[in-house]
């Protein structure tokens, strides 16, 4: 059954080389997509190529034949080994006819973009620019993208952030303390959102349900009792970061002793968990696979758990719904 499918697609293909790239920021999991799509590129017969730095890397020519022992050993490793770079020269035109000539003289015929949406975007103009097709990962530790239910990244920055937290809430209980801790997520409340509820914090404060300072306070207020209080601030809220808003409430609890920590950049790194190499590997074949069989500018997702292939322009323009009733079980379980 398996050969039968290889042969088929070997067969009706014109490809015969991928470029591949990670772009925009790095996330734990692309390692084990990299392998992935290089793996399955060997597997039906066509070359790999490693692109360096994202659409810098593809502009400049960073270019680099790979083979499967090029990838052995990185599905535990996090970061990208190809690098990643938020490009300025492919946002211009003559960037891109840079990369498109870069790509022609090398032989490539397709390539795959482990990225966001900005990635994604570069995709579709260049598509529409020089017809050449790509297929694309959602590779960020955000979840912000529709068109899948986790992105390759997310699972290992909530744990990530989990056990920051139930290391906070140790010194918080000893000390009687306010803590307010800053998560990362751009303009989504994704990772604030999954960990906080799985840490059981107080209060969860997202920009997809903006909560005034006043209502902060009476929520405060109502918890008095309590010996300790943690509260996560997904950054991108109106109301300021964790910073701006612990300012703002700090003197009328002066009970407790604030304490403020941004966890920031610690998020983006470390051992990509188990679910994060096994939606990577998943999406890295099921990216190969699309390609050779003439689908192009859409984003590999997995949607209750079978993959699904979405148009680069609906992934970018269509917000990937926020599950606010994890919010409703928090405060359940915050009595
Ligand atoms: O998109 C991933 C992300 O980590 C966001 O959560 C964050 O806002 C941003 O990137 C930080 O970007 P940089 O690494 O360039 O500071």
């Amino acid at each position: 059954m398996l050969t039968s499918i290889k042969k088929y697609v070997m067969k009706n293909t014109a490809i015969k080389k991928i470029g591949l790239f990670t772009s925009g920021g790095d996330a734990p999991g692309m390692n084990a997509a990299i392998r992935a799509v290089v793996r399955a590129a060997i597997y039906y017969g066509v070359e790999p190529v490693g692109i360096y730095r994202g659409y810098d890397g593809l502009v400049d020519g960073d270019f680099e034949a790979m083979d499967a022992r090029s990838v052995s050993n990185i599905i535990y490793r996090g970061g990208t080994m190809l690098k990643s770079a938020r490009s300025a020269a492919f946002r211009t035109a003559e960037g891109r006819k840079k990369a498109y000539d870069q790509l022609q003289s090398h032989g490539i015929d397709a390539m795959v973009a482990i990225g966001g949406d900005g990635t994604f975007t570069g995709a579709n103009v260049f598509l529409q620019e020089f017809n050449f097709p790509a297929i694309g990962l959602p590779g960020t530790i955000d979840n912000d993208l529709s068109g899948t239910d986790f992105t390759i990244g997310y699972d290992t920055a909530t744990n990530t952030v989990l056990h920051a937290i139930d290391a906070i809430r140790d010194t918080a209980s000893s000390h009687n303390r306010l803590f307010f801790i800053e998560v990362m997520g751009r303009d989504s409340g994704f990772i604030a959102l999954r960990s906080g509820l799985a840490a059981g914090v107080e209060t969860i404060l997202i920009p997809e349900m903006e909560m005034s300072i006043d209502e902060l306070v009476q929520r405060l207020e109502r918890n008095k009792k309590k010996s300790s209080s943690l509260i996560i601030v997904a950054e991108g809220g109106k109301s300021g970061g964790a910073l701006e808003i612990a300012a703002k409430v700090k003197d009328k609890f002066s009970h407790y002793d604030t304490k403020v920590t941004v966890l920031g950049h610690v998020q983006r790194g470390g051992t990509p968990s188990c679910m994060d190499r096994e939606i990577a590997s998943r999406m890295g074949v099921a990216a190969v696979e699309a390609l050779l069989k003439g689908e192009r500018d859409k984003m590999v997702g997995i949607i209750n758990n079978k993959i699904v292939l979405t148009p680069f322009m609906e992934v970018v323009n269509t917000p990937q719904a926020i599950n606010l009733e994890l919010i409703r079980v928090n405060e359940i379980l915050n009595i």
